[in-house]
């Protein structure tokens, strides 16, 4: 999380079970660097002490609008004038409703009214309270007057019912904070992404695959989502969450992936394929298990899956395309082959050693220009760069 690395962010808390998650939020952000200064409504002091924050924090927990601390006895708009960015964590329903309505008559409606910085709010509240008419309608009013959502999200509830308004989890939450600082170059762009591998059955337990994590691809979507897009990601059969505001789009074999593809491909700006497509399919998949038949080798007779990159390629109006080549040696001289060959704009490559599975990558991008190196780091970090890449690649071109 080296993005928000110095950032200076205040964190709200206000009454409601999931407090004892907002002591997890202040740990993450503190050990990303953050200078995090917290506070609390009263009813957020019944749920977590400002004992327990103040030592995660390392700073001074604020409670009091009247607090005789403050120099100039302007607490409600002191502590938050050097902020890059509010975040109330949880927000309860009648803290939204006050926003909603500009009032301030405690320490944190007061710092969020008279604030010049951003406010994210993480909601936690019961299911019937988030869905009501009042609370969606002050939804609306704070959507509308800039405020970020980071959740809720729908499942089991500390009262006992199951539904939308728990306060998602820490960990999103400060990919979210993340989110939000980075730079908007993709904004109003559309953005396709193909990730993960494709599964070619061989009969109903048996498939042919290619070992594909999907957490490149993943990262580029989150990446273009950060960015400003909007992003709709084809993806095989992977074990990751989809990121946050992304649309996913589930298949399994490449026919399936060309489909989607298909269907979604129309009024896309950029299609970024990272997918690990297989090139081959069983021509004729058993339709029941195959029996082992001792001492007898077997043929299985593949047939070629469409090239589905090279199809978007290849059309009337196309959109930006990238590819990504994951080769397991000669890496420059087989990039540029394969970016030639499918007539790419641009084609990203690393050696595939080294980026299987694993949470970094080394990646080099070329384009017409020439080569340019990214560097080695955390795929996500890896994405980021990229989306500079393709905005500057992109700007002032027409969508295909
Ligand atoms: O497998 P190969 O190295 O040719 O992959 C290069 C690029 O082509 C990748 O971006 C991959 O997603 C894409 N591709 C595809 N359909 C295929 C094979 C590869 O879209 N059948």
């Amino acid at each position: 999380m080296t993005t928000i690395k110095g950032k200076r962010i205040l964190l709200g808390m206000t009454g409601g079970i999931a407090a004892f998650k907002s002591a997890e939020l202040a740990r993450i952000l503190v050990r990303a660097g953050v200078d995090l200064r917290v506070a609390m409504t009263e009813a957020a002091t019944r749920f977590v002490t400002p004992v327990t924050m103040q030592a995660l924090s390392g700073q001074t927990v604020w409670t009091d609008l009247w607090d005789a601390r403050v120099p100039d006895n302007m607490a409600h708009i002191e502590l938050s004038r050097d902020r890059d960015l509010i975040l109330v964590a949880p927000a309860s329903a009648d803290f939204m409703a006050k926003l909603a309505h500009g009032l301030a008559d405690d320490l944190l409606s007061a710092l969020a009214l008279a604030r010049r910085c951003p406010l994210m709010l993480a909601p936690a509240m019961n299911v019937e309270m988030w869905d009501s008419p009042a609370t969606q309608r002050n939804v609306l009013t704070l959507r509308d007057d800039g405020v970020v959502f980071a959740g809720p999200a729908a499942g089991d509830q500390a009262c006992g019912e199951t539904g939308m308004g728990r306060m998602v989890e820490p960990q999103q939450i400060a990919e979210e904070v993340e989110a939000l600082f980075q730079p908007k170059v993709l904004a109003g762009k559309r953005v396709l992404v193909t990730a993960g591998p494709t599964e070619e059955p061989i009969d109903p337990v048996r498939v042919i695959t290619n070992l594909s994590s999907g957490k490149m691809g993943y990262a580029v979507a989150r990446a273009a989502r950060e960015a400003g897009a909007d992003v709709t990601l084809i993806s095989g059969p992977v074990a990751l969450p989809a990121p946050s505001g992304v649309a996913r789009v589930s298949v399994r074999t490449a026919r399936e992936m060309f489909d989607a593809v298909k269907a979604a491909v129309s009024g896309s700006d950029i299609f970024v394929s990272v997918a690990a497509v297989a090139d081959y399919r069983v021509k004729s998949p058993a339709p029941n298990k195959i029996k082992k038949d001792s001492g007898r080798g077997r043929t299985l007779e593949l047939e070629e899956n469409p090239d589905i990159l090279a199809w978007v390629a290849a059309r009337p109006a196309p959109p930006l395309c990238v590819g990504f080549a994951a080769e397991s040696e000669d890496v420059a001289s087989n990039a540029r082959a394969k970016r030639s060959k499918k007539k790419l704009p641009l084609l990203a490559a690393n050696l595939a050693q080294r980026a299987l599975g694993a949470d970094e990558n080394e990646i080099t991008l070329f384009d017409e220009r020439g080569e340019h190196p990214l560097g080695r780091g955390p795929k996500i970090e890896l994405a980021r760069k990229l989306m500079l890449h393709l905005a500057g690649m992109s700007a002032g071109r027409k969508r295909g």
